[in-house]
């Protein structure tokens, strides 16, 4: 077992979905469990599993510490879900978190370039998510350059969703 041990990779849809799923699961955040559990397995594993969603993971020694789920929204605009860090403590500040988001960025750009959602004359292409309001999560991405364009109660009656984009530069 090395001390760092560190990969990510497109999560291979035929072996490593299951393994995601657990870790969607153990890690679902504040959001009721029948709900998220119907997401999951309704929505978000077979959109996987088909290909409309791509999944990037995160190991350490073999265990996954982070995901993200992306689905092409729209023309030049991607979706961000379920972006999760679950890192050891003793790996927290020290970029992951950056760097995660960075590949997920650059991996929603090739997804709606591949299906041809993005437009000849786009310079920047959107990347949309939402997560609970006012939560570190929200500040992580905030400081990260997402702006808030809105707020909603999306899943939960009296929990308020924040709603927030990324302008991406196409290079
Ligand atoms: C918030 C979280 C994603 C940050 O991950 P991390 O690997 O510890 O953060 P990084 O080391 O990549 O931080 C990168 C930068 O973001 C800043 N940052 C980290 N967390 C922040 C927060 N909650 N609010 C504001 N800025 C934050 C860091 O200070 C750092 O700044 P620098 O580049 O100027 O040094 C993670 O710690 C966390 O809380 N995970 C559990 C919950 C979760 O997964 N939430 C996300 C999705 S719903």
């Amino acid at each position: 077992m090395g001390k760092y041990d560190l990969s990510f990779d497109l999560v291979d849809r035929s072996r490593q979905v299951n393994q995601l799923a657990a870790f969607m699961r153990a890690h679902r955040g504040p959001y009721n469990e029948v709900q998220h559990n119907a997401w999951l397995e309704d929505i978000c594993i077979p959109g996987v599993n088909s290909g409309e969603r791509r999944a990037l993971a995160w190991w350490q020694n073999g265990r996954m510490i982070g995901d993200a789920v992306l689905k092409a929204a729209g023309p030049n605009t991607a979706e961000l879900k379920n972006f999760r860090v679950a890192s050891p403590q003793w790996l927290q500040g020290r970029g992951l978190g950056a760097f995660m988001l960075r590949q997920a960025t650059v991996e929603a750009t090739e997804l709606l370039v591949e299906r041809g959602l993005v437009s000849n004359e786009a310079n920047a292409v959107t990347l949309m998510l939402d997560t609970l309001a006012d939560s570190s999560a929200a500040a992580f991405f905030a400081y990260q350059g997402f702006r808030e364009v809105g707020r909603a109660e999306l899943y939960t009656p009296g929990q308020q969703e924040v709603i927030m984009e990324l302008e991406v530069p196409l290079e």
